[in-house]
């Protein structure tokens, strides 16, 4: 663990434990992959601005996210097949992130349910749903997280079709992995994580096998997925979701400012400016160049949050003097749930915290609150 200083340590960890498909599955965008890794390098065009002889002592990392107290602007985001990184990942997540004093978010698309995960925490969590055409289905998850005592819905808006990811196709993608040949000759070479999942009882879509009409075990799913995302979404169905919720919403994938007005119409609490960590449309911008004009566009009216290409603490810091209240990060704890489990995560976000307070006291501030454009220099 001591030689591990930096989340690219963790990315490549992983990579040696998690059987191939699912470090894939993480590690890629679609098509070409240009915004995933524009996400990425987007945020080294932007420089930091050096101040010296300013007292750095008694520096604080605590805000709040959509009323939330948080111990840095940190959630982590939703993110499908976590329990596929490492066995029960979306509970070893949880519990990384409750330690921590950040929010963590549990996908639709998760392997432990919401009451996995409820079970094993004690901090309330955040539910990520996709509008689906079973709306029943919708109704029933929306309880369920009300009686997992979630604290806030983020309803994801950029997938209601599914961007082609060449590798999940090419990989035979399925959870769990089917025992082909190839399969089997990788998973060989993965005995930890092969040990953890024969323990845990945990490996198919905890939240939908045996709770949606129609799906029984995961031959099934697949199919089920395409049929149910509804590519009608609309904004009265978002306005729908508030109602039926009645709690804080965050509506997640805006990347536009004229939709981030709606967004702000729509009364939700937060939006988080996401391309889906490149996982989406190929050829949108990255999510740190589309911030600024959103910010702008909304100004107070809703708290404006960031996800893609987080890879380091200085990367929050630069999202925040661009005027994002909040981030989400994803590979970034996969990486470490991959890597370490629970303990990874732990890593990374120690990682992220200790670069996020060292940076802002090289720019001469002390409290992540007071940070603004003032820090940064434009190349
Ligand atoms: C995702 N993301 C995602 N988003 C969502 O709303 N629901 C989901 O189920 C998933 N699933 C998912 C799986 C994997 C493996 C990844 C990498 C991402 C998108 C995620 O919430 C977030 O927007 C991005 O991960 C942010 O980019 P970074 O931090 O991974 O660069």
């Amino acid at each position: 663990m001591t030689t591990i200083t930096c989340i690219e340590d963790l990315r490549r960890l992983a990579e040696k434990r998690v059987p191939r498909m699912f470090y894939d599955y993480a590690d890629s965008g679609s098509w070409t992959e240009s915004t995933y890794r524009a996400n990425e390098t987007d945020f080294q065009s932007i420089r930091l601005r050096q101040r010296v002889a300013v007292n750095m002592e008694n520096r604080s990392l605590r805000t709040s996210m959509a009323g939330q107290a948080v111990a840095m602007p940190v959630a982590l985001a939703p993110t499908g097949l976590t329990g596929m990184q490492h066995a029960d990942g979306e509970i070893l997540a949880a519990r990384a992130a409750e330690a921590f004093g950040i929010p963590f978010t549990l996908s639709t698309m998760s392997i432990c349910s919401i009451e996995d995960v409820a079970a094993h925490t004690r901090a309330p969590f955040w539910f990520q749903v996709y509008m689906m055409r079973d709306r029943d289905f919708i109704e029933r998850l929306i309880e369920r997280a009300r009686a997992a005592n979630c604290s806030a819905l983020m309803l994801t808006l950029d997938l209601q079709i599914l961007g082609q990811r060449h590798k999940d196709i090419k990989n035979g993608l399925s959870a769990p992995p089917r025992p082909t040949l190839a399969n089997l000759i990788n998973l060989a070479t993965k005995p930890r994580w092969c040990l953890g999942m024969l323990r845990t009882r945990r490996h198919g879509f905890g939240n939908i096998v045996g709770h949606a009409k129609g799906v029984g075990d995961l031959s099934s799913l697949a199919s089920w997925t395409a049929e149910q995302f509804d590519p009608a979404l609309s904004w009265a169905d978002v306005e729908w979701l508030k109602q039926r919720w009645g709690g804080t919403l965050i509506l997640k994938g805006v990347m536009d400012a004229e939709d981030a007005r709606l967004a702000a119409d729509s009364g939700a609490d937060a939006l988080v400016v996401s391309n889906h960590g490149g996982r989406q449309l190929d050829g949108a911008p990255s999510s740190i160049q589309a911030l600024p004009a959103i910010v702008e566009a909304v100004g107070e009216r809703i708290e404006v949050w960031m996800d893609g290409g987080i890879r380091s603490g200085q990367d929050v810091l630069k999202a925040v003097a661009l005027g994002a209240k909040g981030t989400l990060i994803g590979r970034p704890f996969l990486y470490g749930l991959g890597a370490l489990g629970e303990a990874g995560v732990t890593k990374c976000l120690d990682i992220i915290a200790r670069e996020l307070d060292l940076t802002m006291a090289f720019c001469g501030h002390t409290d992540i609150r007071q940070v603004d454009r003032g820090i940064l220099i434009r190349c």
